[in-house]
């Protein structure tokens, strides 16, 4: 007869380990007489295939917990897994290996190197990886096309748009084949049209089955990721869908 019963979705999830687990994460700064807890006991999983918006006022703690999701820097206190392996234990080489190969980082402000054509901005992450030519090349040219921007191949990023330079810099991302996408305000220096359309890649890469975490300050940029994490003074204050979150 049955065995005991478990719900097939809790089932999945039980079994899936998450692709980021933040247990109880601080990150404490001593400044003089003050303490500021940056990040005050954040735990949090997330898990492949999810789209996740970040969101909080300015100082609430995003990108000192991007930071650590993105092993540029570690918590005080707290564990934080990696697809189930403690980075607590990692040395700086393993670190360093993770954000090369497993994530893809956008920033607010492009980061693109301006002596390098956008082709050889987008090989970088597979120079880094040691993947040797032509298969570099060819790669780079893949991701140009996803994010419409093959013709630009030579130019250097002075001579694109704002948003075609953060086309360049998801490309640049994608490159690495990531296990995570990582973006801090992708659309923070865009207007709301050019914000539009970067914001439409991000999904359609989420689509795609790409993990996202997203920071931003914006609501109704957050309300397009499928799920909304509010901070407020290093602490979690909402965990829910967007549409929940757009109800609020
Ligand atoms: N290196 C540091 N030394 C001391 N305090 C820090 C340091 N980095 C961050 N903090 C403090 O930690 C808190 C969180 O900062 P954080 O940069 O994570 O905020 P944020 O949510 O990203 O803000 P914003 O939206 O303005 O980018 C702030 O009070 C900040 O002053
Ligand atoms: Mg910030």
């Amino acid at each position: 007869m049955a065995d005991i019963s478990i719900a097939p979705q809790d089932d999945i999830r039980a079994k899936d380990t998450p692709l980021i687990r933040l247990k109880e994460i601080y990150k404490i700064y001593q400044m003089g007489d003050e303490t500021v807890h940056a990040t005050d006991g954040i735990s949090l999983d997330i898990y492949r295939g999810e789209f996740v918006a970040i969101v909080g006022k300015s100082g609430s703690g995003k990108s000192t917990l991007m930071n650590i999701i993105g092993a540029l820097d570690v918590p005080t206190k707290g564990n934080y897994y990696i697809d189930g392996h403690d980075t607590s234990s990692m040395t700086d080489n393993e670190l360093a290996d993770i954000r090369n190969r497993r994530i893809g980082f956008i920033f607010q402000q492009y980061n693109l190197l301006p002596k390098l054509s956008i082709l050889e901005n987008v090989e970088l992450p597979l120079l880094y990886q040691g993947v040797k030519e032509p298969e570099r090349k060819i790669r780079a040219m893949e991701e140009l096309e996803k994010v419409g921007l093959k013709e630009k191949a030579k130019m250097r990023p002075i001579q694109l748009s704002g948003g075609q330079q953060q086309r360049v810099s998801i490309a640049r991302a994608l490159a690495s084949r990531p296990s995570l996408i990582l973006a801090d305000e992708p659309t923070g220096a865009l207007d709301s049209k050019t914000s539009r359309e970067v914001l439409d890649i991000i999904k359609k890469l989420n689509d795609e089955g790409n993990t996202i975490v997203m920071i931003t300050h914006d609501p109704t940029i957050a309300v397009r990721a499928r799920r909304v994490v509010r901070i407020i003074d290093g602490k979690v204050d909402f965990d829910g869908s967007a549409e929940e979150y757009g109800k609020l």
